[in-house]
């Protein structure tokens, strides 16, 4: 029967073992023996002690307890004293040079529009961000655009296969084709004077080449007030020109149409070439960067402003055209295909 003193006699055995366990195989083979699950010699004990008495088997139980904390506790540490023991030196060649960081740049698209964000701001316009998903009133008709203009055919616009959920869900739902219905929803809401720019994402029904993408960038300016003049709109843009191209590019203005403008100008930056006649300006000596105009009364009309009471201008330029002249670019497509040659000359 299993009494104080057997568990005292497994205690010395124990001990006489582990003093002479000499490597984690004979720490292992200890633990096995006496904490093993089925023939451990302290696991035996415990099925010892459910038959002892009810009056012995509390101390007995403690005892056994004690011995079993004892043994865990010293393998643990024999086993610790015998593992092989770690350099104390870490391994590190302090003195090879340092791996370079590998630093990114802005995307020139992103770093122009900022630069162009800038120039307006110091103006105190405000700088807008609209839906890229539009309606045709937005879109088209507010922009005396009506249902049978041209430039509502499927063949410049993608259209969604299902309107989204608006407030007029009658409407064809697009991808805007221009920044122009920024115009719009801004009057739509705004007080008078409005003097806003609204950059972002449009989208054409073009097959990728050289000068076309499906998905580009354009900004949109608008400035509404009492007399405001087309001599507003030509000191702007020839100051926002030449911030962005330098002071001695010469600027021109030349007649055009856009139905939501009356008159409407087209601006042109002279090539660099100037004039002697190159591949980039078609031997013409000038580049289109702008199209422009006095707001139409027709358009105010959609919006309610009063068109006795109120004028204004209003401008659209395409992003990706404006960097391909400052940097000299000559292919759109490098803008979206990532290459790390073409990224990496534009520090930042
Ligand atoms: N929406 C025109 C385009 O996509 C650009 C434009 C022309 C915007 C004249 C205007 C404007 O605000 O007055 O080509």
């Amino acid at each position: 029967m299993v009494d104080a003193a057997a568990i005292a006699r497994l205690r010395a055995a124990y001990s006489d073992e582990l003093a002479r366990a000499a490597t984690a195989a004979d720490v292992q083979a200890l633990r096995d023996r006496y904490l093993g699950r089925k023939q451990g010699a302290v696991t035996a004990l415990w099925r010892e002690i459910a038959h002892a008495s009810p009056e012995a088997r509390p101390e007995l139980g403690r005892l056994a307890n004690d011995l079993k904390t004892h043994i865990d506790t010293t393998l643990s540490e024999r086993r610790a004293a015998l593992a092989p023991s770690k350099p104390s030196t870490p391994r590190l060649d302090l003195t090879l040079p340092a791996r370079a960081l590998a630093r990114g740049s802005r995307h020139p698209l992103s770093a122009l529009l900022e630069r162009i964000e800038h120039i307006f701001a110091r103006m105190g316009y405000e700088i807008l961000d609209g839906p890229e998903a539009e309606d045709e009133y937005h879109n088209f008709e507010a922009l005396n655009m009506p249902p049978e203009h041209p430039a509502r055919d499927m063949q410049d616009t993608l259209y969604l296969a299902h309107p989204l959920a608006t407030r007029s869900s009658h409407l064809a739902t697009l991808l805007r084709t221009h920044t122009s219905p920024m115009q719009i929803r801004y009057m739509e809401t705004a007080q008078r004077p409005v003097r806003i720019i609204a950059p972002g994402r449009v989208y054409r029904r073009d097959n990728l080449d050289v000068t076309h993408t499906p998905m580009f960038h354009q900004v949109e300016g608008l400035v509404v007030g009492e007399g405001i003049t087309m001599g507003d709109l030509k000191s702007t843009l020839i100051g926002f020109l030449r911030q962005l191209f330098g002071e001695d590019r010469p600027v021109t203005f030349r007649p055009s149409f856009f139905p939501y403008t009356e008159p409407s100008a087209d601006i042109f930056l002279g090539c660099t070439c100037r004039g002697a006649g190159c591949g980039v300006c078609k031997q013409t000596g000038w580049l289109e960067v702008l199209g422009s105009g006095m707001v139409h009364p027709a358009v105010f009309e959609a919006v309610g402003y009063d068109p006795e009471r109120y004028t204004g201008f209003a401008f659209g330029a395409g992003i990706e055209r404006l960097a391909m002249l400052l940097h000299g670019i000559d292919d759109i497509r490098l803008f979206y295909e990532n290459d790390m040659r073409f990224l990496e000359q534009f520090p930042s």
